[in-house]
């Protein structure tokens, strides 16, 4: 089966728990996936990252799933998130070990397929630390996409290997559906910032059945994290929604970061704006067309705008400045000439308001650090 032909949806255990992992997590987590309306939301994937393992192989050469932070083993923690109509997610890497020091899967390849698919798993991460310095990125995850597409079971493959060794050359002939292409997110707005920036020219090398991970998602985590690296003082949550909303528009996969059983309001409004998770899961996944603002400090405002699968147009404007600033998007630069008879009528996507129908031009006042997210349609004046 074709897998990843819109950006995954799910929840990953690594931004807020980071080592702190066990069977129980998983399953209450996957228990609030349905009880929150996550998962009617779309949201799919519930994915173990690293640490789950014992720091050996067994005699036979397969990784040993630690007995007491998962006692009934993986195959009944799969068993029980499909249980609730979900699927279930692992980790690996592609050098000799993981990034926290346990079995990674170097020339254990198909072996290590072959055990994630009896397990029942549906999704593997593949990180990229101690890996031997003669091998390079593409041999080693052509090796473990080959393995994978091989094991009798659909395991959507996502890479990470951070952006290193030109990876968007290769990667999406390697095999896999998806790939980090930056240093780790932590919970801070300069990083969510730093990120964004990092990939505006990267938006060419995203699309259906590889897609250009920007990391899993910090909304939510208020500087929660059980890992004092990630933890990073958190963000407020109008910088959670401007993360969001910037994810969803670059088409990245949304995995979840935060605690979903323990979520605020503001938390569940954004990871669950419909207009929002439509725009990144439009049937087209069309990568959004970027300017920066002509007469602002560089950097500052970037609106971006992509046409959707039913001849609307998702519109956004992103301030990354530390006071308000104004942006201005000329419906000209879009496609639409001047004086045409023809208008954008536009919803106001995070004040769930109509405005009405523009002509020629949108200035809008953007927020330090907000945005402005819009869905327009052509209407004939
Ligand atoms: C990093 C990776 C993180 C997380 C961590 C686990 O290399 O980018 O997302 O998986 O390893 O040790």
């Amino acid at each position: 089966m074709a897998l990843a032909a819109k950006p995954p949806l799910g929840w990953n255990s690594w931004n807020t728990f980071s080592h702190d992992i066990n069977e129980d997590l998983i399953k209450e987590t996957a228990d609030a996936m349905v009880a929150t309306g996550l998962k009617d939301a779309g949201y799919e994937y519930i994915v173990i990252d690293d640490c789950w393992s014992l720091r050996e192989r067994d005699k036979n050469g397969r990784m040993v799933v630690d007995p007491e932070k998962f006692p009934s083993g993986m195959k009944a923690l799969a068993d029980y998130v499909h249980s609730k109509g979900l699927k279930f997610g692992m980790y690996s890497c592609a050098g000799t070990h993981t990034c926290a020091g346990f079995p990674g899967s170097l020339d254990y390849e198909f072996i290590d397929a072959k055990t994630f698919a009896e397990w029942g798993v549906d999704y593997l991460k593949y990180d990229y630390c101690n890996k031997p310095r003669h091998l390079d990125g593409p041999t080693l995850y052509r090796r473990m996409a080959m393995a994978l597409r091989n094991c009798g079971r659909d395991i959507l493959f996502s890479a990470c290997n951070w952006g290193n060794d030109n990876t968007t050359e290769w990667i999406r002939n390697s095999g896999a559906h998806m790939y980090r292409s930056t240093g780790d997110i932590v919970d801070s707005w300069q990083s969510v910032k730093s990120i964004a920036l990092s990939q505006m020219d990267m938006e060419k090398f995203s699309g259906p059945y590889c897609f250009n991970d920007m990391d899993m998602l910090i909304v939510g985590m208020y500087g929660k994290s059980h890992n004092g690296y990630i933890a990073a003082g958190g963000c407020t949550t109008e910088e959670y929604r401007t993360h969001f909303s910037l994810w969803a528009m670059m088409n990245s996969p949304l995995m979840i970061g935060c605690d979903i059983r323990d979520m605020n309001e503001d938390t569940k409004k954004i990871l669950m704006n419909k207009d929002i998770l439509a725009i990144n899961q439009d049937a087209e996944v069309r990568t959004p067309y970027w300017r920066k603002e002509w007469d602002e400090e560089p950097e500052t405002v970037i609106h971006m705008w992509k046409p959707l699968e039913n001849g609307d147009y998702a519109i956004g404007f992103f301030n990354f400045h530390d006071g308000d600033c104004s942006g201005r998007l000329q419906f000209f630069d879009m496609g639409l000439p001047t004086r045409c008879g023809y208008g954008l009528r536009l919803h106001d996507i995070w004040e769930d308001k109509d405005l009405g129908v523009f002509t020629d031009r949108l200035e809008t006042v953007i927020p330090a650090h907000g945005c402005k997210m819009f869905r327009a349609s052509l209407v004939e004046l």
